[in-house]
């Protein structure tokens, strides 16, 4: 378990590991980077911030008051707890909606609401700061400003001095076709996004990038890690949605194939603070990630299913994520089970193939959206 630190500390002895990339949030937020770093008989570099600085995922409010100091672009908010939560109901009176309303906390993908009636937003805010609807997360609940847009992600890599914009990505959160229904952890993704040209490009670096990258220095938060920029395009200007302090999936699956550096050399140069040293060569063809999912996801599902014909794939990459062996088997064991990721000279082509490799795998109940790109 990546919350067994020290667990992770044996495996990095008896193993003499020199760099750790820590992939989830809850480590991070819960401080691992920080027992890592600070432990005597370890000598390893870690890729992933500190727990103040993991911070900018894990508190939506401090997040949003960097951002403020920092004048980072981002929806309008106020902040609320129990004791104000009187003025938490007179503020959704004054305001139109529909009401986002965000758990302060980590609610794993869960804990924002997005709300048409204002009793009913009244309702959840009262289960969220009264009732603890998502624990601990919602003791301080963030309503903002509703923005209309097209959401896309942006992602940096930094060494805390110095940072390397990686490609842009889209991804596809809803389990249904239309991007209806329930939100998922990802069911595909796309890179690059082609709607972002040069013009819209130079706004997220120098609205965005540059002020979250220099706020970090300003403010002396120790970070070495990734940072996933939810964007959010709204009449042309982007605006921050959130942060990230991790890459994402499904969006991992399309960026990373895409840059053909080795991996290893970055990140060496990420533990050397020499990060200026690397030049990214970026794949100039466009690549596409349909995730397969067990028949329920995101919901209630059954595990342990035969998945077959994996060994057919012969023109895309597979990430396994939900998925075990037994007896020289491969099985299902989670809701998203595997990502296939394909190439093309730009979405469509790459959408093809990524749907041509899928369609050669088959396990009870298997389910992909096959709309990807859909909106493009
Ligand atoms: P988050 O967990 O902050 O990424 O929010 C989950 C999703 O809610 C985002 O991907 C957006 O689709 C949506 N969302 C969050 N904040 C806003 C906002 N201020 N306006 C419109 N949609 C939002
Ligand atoms: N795909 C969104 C995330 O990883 O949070």
């Amino acid at each position: 378990s990546p919350m067994d630190f020290e667990g992770i500390k044996k495996i990095i002895l008896d193993n003499k590991i020199k760099i750790v990339v820590v992939g989830p949030e809850v480590p991070l937020v819960s401080g691992i980077t920080d027992f890592l770093k600070s432990d005597k008989e370890l000598d390893t570099s870690v890729i992933g911030p500190t727990k103040y600085a993991a911070q900018l995922e894990g508190s939506k409010f401090f997040a949003k008051e960097f951002m403020k100091r920092n004048n980072i672009p981002t929806a309008k908010f106020c902040e609320f707890t129990s004791k104000t939560i009187l003025e938490g109901y007179d503020f959704l009176e004054r305001i139109d909606p529909p009401y986002v309303l965000k758990a302060d906390g980590l609610a794993a993908g869960k804990g924002v609401l997005i709300i048409d009636n204002i009793a009913q937003a009244k309702e959840e805010l009262k289960q969220m700061l009264l009732n603890e609807k998502f624990g601990e997360a919602s003791k301080r609940v963030i309503i903002e400003e509703h923005l209309e847009g097209i959401e896309l992600s942006c992602f940096v890599l930094t060494d805390g001095k110095y940072g390397l914009v990686l490609p842009m990505a889209k991804d596809y959160k809803r389990i249904g076709e239309g991007d209806k229904g329930l939100n998922t952890g990802g069911m595909g993704a796309i890179s690059p996004v082609p709607f972002v040209d040069s013009k819209l490009m130079n706004k997220i670096k120098t609205k965005i990038i540059s002020p979250t990258l220099n706020g970090i220095k300003k403010e002396k938060i120790y970070y070495k890690g990734f940072i996933f920029i939810g964007l959010i395009i709204a009449k042309g200007e982007p605006k921050v949605i959130e942060y990230n302090v991790r890459m994402g999936d499904p969006e991992t699956q399309v960026v990373i194939p895409r840059i053909k550096n080795d991996l290893l050399d970055i990140f060496i140069a990420v533990s050397e603070q020499k990060l200026n040293k690397i030049k990214l060569e970026i794949e100039s063809r466009s690549a596409s990630s349909i995730i397969a999912v067990s028949q329920g996801y995101p919901e209630q599902y059954q595990k342990g299913y035969q998945i077959s014909g994996i060994e057919n794939v012969n023109n895309a990459l597979i990430f396994h994520s939900g998925t075990t062996k037994k007896n020289n088997k491969t099985l299902t064991s989670g809701g998203r089970v595997l990502a296939i990721t394909g190439f093309g000279n730009n979405f469509v082509d790459a959408l093809r193939v990524s749907y041509k490799e899928i369609q050669k795998i088959q396990f009870n109940g298997m389910n992909y959206r096959k709309d990807i790109g859909f909106d493009l």
